[in-house]
């Protein structure tokens, strides 16, 4: 059967319809002849194909390169031999030029067809076939790039069943929905040594993502070393930036993985750092000092000032020889207007110059800039903010204040990039993400030339509770879920199916060197030792973080709060009240009130329900744990609520009054945050006493 989601891929690749199409089913749906294999891959590629049988992994598995050569080539292949030896516990060992033994009898062969650019663009040929029967792979492409794509997939196949490591015959032909498929990471709020970032360029190259946005300035600290103004990362940084030789390394390190890097220099707001260093610069007086809280800070570059030209003219040069890309990002979000506007001196400069109002002034600030940067062989990117018409077409907007203002700027012609919806410090479920659709028609109305002006998107790890200790376990497996709504065909929307293929892809991440799991359970055992520390967990895992914006109201935070607390070490999406809720909603769509639903369900609530007693002493031995002994309270008349409620929908008998007062009392005080966070159980049991009320 073919179904209509692969008719489209079909009638997208005409050349296929040709070939005579055996079997050809969903994707997500298929199974092999033994029944084992299930796809795990993330993101989903654009076509798949199943074919009979499996192709065993064992010790005599080798690789062999043939074609364009180039030196990301052997190296990835290499990689990739370390990586299957993680997962199968195999020793291989690759030769220097990354095969493993004689050409002849490669289990992979590797063909690259054409050279790779010197630096990766935006136009970057990314596409790859993966064939593979029960005799060898092999895996095509037309640059390096698209090898590297068509490696992970082959990992991502990798399975075993009762007899052996394998992966399953298939053909793939592969290739990126949009070109831009980035992440940002802010190292100015909290800094982030390299090998934090380098664990994140290899989960980014798990999922194909190809863009790593460097965050580098911001009130809070300048972390990159110039050399012509050293009083940046001397004054500026207290210590935390990377050297020049850090810089190259990490650039060299993503461009191995096919992942582009583009530095972020806000400019003229978010601008305490530069000013801290270089205070001649500001709209203001100084002295200024590194800011330690979060916000928008009044601190602003001054526009009005040549010498802040021949500044940023030295600056860039600099900068536009370390980082290679053809991109290069100003910032030019949130402009606090104080400084400008309390400057009589700015006010009349404006006034010289026709600008009439603040936005103009920062166009005019960023039309000499953009020009620096095309001198130094650079194009701009930049925050929504940007967007103004007298800028060239050749820059590029990133949206980050709603879909509107990336609709806009395609209207006007403009180049565009999606974060909003992509914010993982708004603490959002992978679902809300892969829901975020660049080109959503009920978000943006575009033309067809129109929609070629959007480049893509970029998941957004802003720094302000974010440490090299938590980071991880906030960027993934979630961004995954961004990685796919960018790489795979718009009809991949199947959200149980994402999260099937998540969780697999989560286990694999650590697996090859994310420290996201090891650092929750680190950050755990801090806080009760390593004993208790799985029954903290217990409770840990029913819990989320508040958002940015809750946790920016619920205190007055600053860089010197550790981040140690509960709320910094729980993850953001909770597996086991996704559990509880998929059962939840089958137990309520079913008419039988399936009992062995109802028995799951019911275990699940006994067992925290009776959390509180055996944790009350381990949480009051802890001072980082007062503040949750309430939350487990909470969490334990929850868990009774919705037993009772089981009790009223077995019996189908309407609950009292008074039961009804109660539940809906607890349920206002469980639905808010308490010590910054929520209790991820409580909508699923809502549903049990909605259920239960319901009862007539
Ligand atoms: C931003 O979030 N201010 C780009």
């Amino acid at each position: 059967m073919i179904d209509v989601m692969t008719k489209m891929k079909i009638a997208s690749l005409p050349f296929l319809v040709s070939i005579v199409i055996i079997l050809i089913v969903n994707p997500t749906h298929m199974t092999t002849a033994k029944d084992k294999v299930s796809w795990h891959l993330m993101p989903m590629p654009m076509y798949l194909e199943a074919g009979q049988g499996k192709l065993c992994i064992d010790n005599s598995f080798c690789i062999r390169l043939t074609g364009h050569r180039d030196s990301r080539l052997p190296a990835a292949a290499s990689r990739m031999l370390q990586r299957l030896q993680r997962i199968t516990g195999i020793p291989f060992t690759a030769s220097p030029a990354g095969e493993t033994s004689a050409p002849k009898e490669a289990t992979l062969e590797i063909h690259c067809s054409g050279s790779g650019e010197p630096v990766q663009s935006i136009s970057a040929d990314e596409s790859y076939t993966l064939e593979i029967d029960t005799r060898r792979a092999r895996l095509a492409a037309p640059s390096p790039i698209g090898i590297l794509r068509g490696l992970e997939t082959f990992l991502q196949l990798v399975d075993l069943d009762d007899q052996s490591f394998f992966v399953p015959a298939v053909k793939i032909i592969d290739r990126p929905r949009f070109p831009w498929r980035g992440l940002l990471i802010d190292v100015s709020r909290h800094w982030e040594p390299g090998d934090v970032i380098k664990r994140n360029l290899d989960a980014m190259a798990a999922v194909k993502m190809n863009v790593f946005h460097w965050h580098l300035s911001d009130d809070q600290g300048f972390r990159v070393e110039s050399r012509r103004f050293p009083k940046l990362q001397k004054i500026a940084s207290e210590g935390k930036y990377y050297t020049q030789t850090e810089v190259r390394e990490i650039i060299d390190y993503a461009r191995d993985r096919g992942i582009r890097v583009i530095p972020e220099f806000d400019m003229p707001g978010h601008a305490t750092a530069w000013l801290v260093a270089y205070p001649e610069l500001a709209s203001a007086p100084g002295p200024y000092q590194i800011e330690r809280f979060w916000g928008v800070f009044e601190p602003c570059l001054d526009p009005a000032q040549n010498r802040l030209y021949s500044f940023l003219d030295s600056f860039i040069g600099e900068m536009a020889a370390l980082f290679p890309d053809a991109y290069f990002h100003i910032g030019g979000d949130e402009v606090h207007p104080k400084q400008w506007n309390s400057s009589a001196r700015i006010q009349s400069f404006k006034e010289r110059n026709g600008l009439k109002d603040n936005r103009d002034l920062q166009a005019y600030f960023n039309k000499r800039l953009q020009k620096i940067l095309e001198k130094h062989g650079k194009k701009m990117i930049g925050w929504d903010e940007i967007l103004h018409p007298d800028l060239p077409h050749s820059i590029v907007v990133q949206s980050w204040r709603g879909q509107k203002y990336l609709a806009e700027s395609a209207h006007r012609g403009y180049l565009g990039i999606l974060s909003y919806g992509y914010y993982l410090d708004h603490m959002q479920p992978a679902s809300f993400h892969f829901k975020m659709d660049p080109l959503d028609p009920e978000n943006v109305e575009l033309t067809q030339d129109e929609k070629k002006l959007i480049l893509g998107g970029e998941a957004c790890m802003w720094g302000e509770f974010v440490n090299p200790e938590n980071i991880e376990s906030r960027i993934w497996p979630r961004t995954a879920a961004i990685a796919e709504r960018l790489w795979s065909p718009v009809d991949v929307q199947d959200i149980p199916d994402m999260y099937r293929r998540l969780e697999y892809l989560n286990d694999r991440l650590e697996l090859f060197g994310l420290m996201h799991a090891s650092h929750y359970r680190a950050m755990l055992q801090r806080m009760v030792g390593d004993e208790k520390a799985d029954m903290l967990k217990t409770i840990a895992d029913l819990l989320q973080p508040s958002g940015l914006g809750g946790r920016v109201r619920a205190r007055k935070y600053s860089s010197l709060v550790p981040l140690n607390r509960m709320v910094d070490a729980v993850l953001p999406e909770s597996k086991a009240a996704r559990y509880l809720g998929n059962l939840i909603d089958k137990l309520l769509a079913d008419p039988q009130r399936s009992p062995d639903l109802d028995q799951k369900i019911r275990e699940s609530l006994v067992r925290w329900r009776d959390i509180k007693d055996p944790a009350k002493p381990v949480l009051e031995q802890s001072f980082l744990l007062a503040e949750v002994e309430p939350v487990v309270d909470t969490v334990s008349q929850l868990c009774t609520a919705g037993l009772k409620a089981l009790e009223y929908i077995e019996s189908n008998e309407p609950p009292p009054k008074a039961w009804q007062l109660e539940t809906s009392l607890l349920f206002q005080k469980a639905e808010k945050p308490q010590a910054e966070m929520f209790i991820a159980i409580a909508p699923q049991i809502k549903k049990l006493v909605d259920a239960a009320d319901a009862i007539r």
